[in-house]
């Protein structure tokens, strides 16, 4: 991707919600574990893939993004999602903490105009503000502390031009579907904070959005459509 569409890819320093950033929070973000299950994310259907397309395909027509509007798809993982987005017309830019993830979905890109890089929201990422119409962050901020996901969130707000879509598990009492005994063993694995996200999350987006909307998408699944101005 490049010429008029690419955005600036200018390396800003840490926004001053990052200097908050505790050592405890560097682990957070899990890198060695994600690398670890890379080459098993697809094949097990980690990514959901289909029931995301199918999120997509009902619901992105409520956010009335422009065409060929600009999407970053902040802990993209092995990238599917960011490639559907770039097939329905989007110019989309994906990144992710883990390598191994990048490396994966970079594969899947060849011949894809979608960009992937690795970098950590927790670390600042390398766009400047206000770069994308939707920044997209699906299935990643339960698996942060409170502080982290404050951070998180800051940082996806500062890259976003007033749009933060939040794909995430539902609030309380989060999974209850059939295959709940399932994702609650990988969220042990994962060491995710599952249980606070679910508790606290939504009240954490309203406290760094103007609005918050919630809105069940799949199974247990919602968007929280997180917007900087009402
Ligand atoms: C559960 S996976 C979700 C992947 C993909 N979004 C999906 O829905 O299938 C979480 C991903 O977020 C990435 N991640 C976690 N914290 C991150 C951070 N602070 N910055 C960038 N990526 C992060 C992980 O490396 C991992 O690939």
């Amino acid at each position: 991707m490049g010429g008029e569409d690419e955005p600036a890819h200018h390396v800003e320093g840490p926004s001053p919600s990052l200097a908050m950033k505790t050592p405890a929070d560097r682990s957070v973000s899990n890198t060695g574990f994600f690398d670890s299950v890379a080459r098993f994310y697809d094949p097990l259907g980690f990514s959901n893939t289909m029931a995301t397309r199918r999120i997509f395909r009902q619901n992105l027509r409520l956010l009335s993004l422009p065409l060929r509007g600009r999407i970053l798809d902040i802990g993209c993982g092995t990238g599917s999602h960011a490639l559907y987005l770039a097939r329905r017309g989007f110019s989309v830019w994906g990144v992710d903490s883990s390598p191994s993830m990048i490396a994966r979905a970079r594969a899947k890109a060849r011949g894809t105009t979608v960009q992937f890089a690795v970098a950590d929201a927790l670390e600042g990422l390398p766009h400047d503000e206000a770069s994308f119409d939707l920044v997209l962050c699906a299935m990643v901020l339960h698996g942060h502390t409170p502080e982290s996901r404050r951070v998180f969130l800051r940082e996806a707000r500062r890259v976003s031009r007033g749009l933060v879509l939040v794909q995430d598990w539902r609030p309380f009492p989060g999974m209850t579907g059939v295959d709940a005994p399932l994702f609650r063993f990988l969220e042990l694995l994962e060491r995710s904070e599952y249980a606070s996200f679910i508790r606290h999350g939504e009240e954490e987006m309203r406290g760094e959005f103007a609005s918050v909307t919630v809105m069940p998408v799949h199974g247990d699944i919602c968007w929280y459509v997180c917007r900087s101005v009402r």
